[in-house]
């Protein structure tokens, strides 16, 4: 019974998904130079700010990331998978049997696709600065894109060649994080396609502000784990928003295990979510996922019920992306915000497949050959 466990600690590295992949930890460590607005709480970022209204952060951080892949082919292209504000890595893989049809990671692998899931700047096991304005969309997304670039410029693993093409998949504040880097990265961007799922425009001076219902200090929410936390850091006391109303689809115990598991984000990345306004000179592909019951975008959100017209919706989220070689945008019928936790999240996890062998044109037959 303890071998087999033993060995997984002192390798690091654990074979699991009947053996078709193998996952590990590891650490990377990035250089951050990025511009922050001195009012964290500016919706857009710093983007339309005055030079005098920035400042400088100038940091090494480390970024914690789950890596799997594939044991039977080695793709050149891995999928960068960017959770969403409270959530870590682990929304991609819930660490636990009762949940293992919920992962993302393990339903890409299986078809071929390597993955690795990381934790934000501030969240999880990556580096968490002491002051939560320094978790900003310019540091968060220049921490991501330098992920990215390490993906193609070193082995993640001895043996490993670096990989020629990285995807970014966000969901919610992680999809915001990536149309950040869109906006300020353009053409230059590591990213050779992006999936954006759970996000959708949202105009600034809409926004309540943070409230005690919903977000607030992470300090106040868990004052055994988060008590010594800047009050900067916000988490959640009840995660129902982020599911379908409809409480049939999707398990109660989900909700728990949710709860238990939830991170902390920062309060500006709330503050920044207009940032999703601004068009992106990107040029790869763009596909948008959302959820007919979101009910924070969709299903009499913010925004009402925007995501019935699936046409009028494709069109002006389209206008962001005049650069971008494709836009799609699917809306996943039944799914909640949390498109990966609910009971149909199978068909999200073969849109996000299948929009990813596009991206890359590539004929699905030759991944199994
Ligand atoms: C930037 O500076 C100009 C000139 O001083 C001023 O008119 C403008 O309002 C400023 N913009 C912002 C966003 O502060
Ligand atoms: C956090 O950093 C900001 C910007 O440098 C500064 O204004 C603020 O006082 C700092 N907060 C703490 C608690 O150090
Ligand atoms: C969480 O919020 C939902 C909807 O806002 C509410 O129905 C539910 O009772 C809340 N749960 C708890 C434990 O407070
Ligand atoms: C969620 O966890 C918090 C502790 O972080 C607890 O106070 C709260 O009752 C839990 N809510 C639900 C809905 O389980
Ligand atoms: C996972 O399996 C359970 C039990 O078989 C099922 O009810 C649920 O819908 C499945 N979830 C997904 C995401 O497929």
């Amino acid at each position: 019974m303890y071998l087999p466990t033993l060995a997984v600690l002192l390798s690091g590295i654990q074979t699991s998904f009947a053996l078709a992949c193998t996952c590990s930890s590891h650490f990377i460590p990035v250089h951050v130079d990025a511009l922050v607005p001195k009012d964290s709480t500016d919706q857009f970022g710093g983007l339309k700010s005055n030079a005098s209204d920035l400042r400088r952060v100038d940091e090494i951080y480390t970024i914690y990331g789950v890596f799997c892949q594939p044991n039977t082919v080695s793709p050149d292209v891995v999928q960068l998978l960017v959770h969403g504000i409270t959530y870590t890595s682990q929304y991609w893989s819930p660490p636990t049997e009762e949940f293992r049809n919920y992962s993302y990671a393990d339903f890409s692998c299986v078809r071929g696709l390597p993955s690795l899931a990381i934790d934000w700047l501030g969240v999880g096991l990556s580096s968490r600065p002491m002051n939560a304005s320094d978790v900003q969309y310019p540091t968060t997304s220049a921490a991501v894109s330098q992920v990215a670039r390490y993906l193609k410029q070193t082995p993640l693993r001895p043996g490993l060649p670096p990989f020629n093409k990285v995807i970014g998949i966000g969901h919610s504040a992680g999809s915001i994080l990536l149309h950040f880097g869109a906006v300020l990265e353009g053409a230059e961007s590591p990213f050779d396609g992006l999936l954006l799922t759970g996000s959708l425009i949202v105009p600034p001076n809409i926004l309540p502000p943070p409230s005690s219902e919903f977000l607030f200090s992470a300090r106040t929410v868990d004052p055994e784990r988060w008590a010594a936390l800047d009050p900067g850091y916000i988490s959640t006391n009840n995660r129902s928003l982020f599911y379908s109303p409809d409480t049939t689809t999707f398990s109660s115990r989900m909700l728990v295990f949710d709860n238990f598991t939830k991170d902390v984000g920062s309060v500006s990345t709330y503050f920044q979510t207009p940032t999703t306004s601004l068009a992106a000179p990107y040029t790869g592909p763009v596909a948008k996922v959302v959820g007919s019951s979101d009910q924070i975008l969709c299903a009499g959100g913010v925004a009402g019920n925007q995501c019935q017209d699936v046409e009028a919706l494709t069109k002006a989220e389209r206008v962001l992306w005049p650069a971008a070689r494709s836009f799609d945008l699917v809306v996943a019928q039944g799914s909640g915000h949390d498109l990966n936790l609910d009971f149909f999240a199978q068909g999200p996890f073969e849109t996000l497949v299948g929009f990813v062998e596009q991206f890359l044109g590539f004929d699905k037959a030759l991944l199994f050959v």
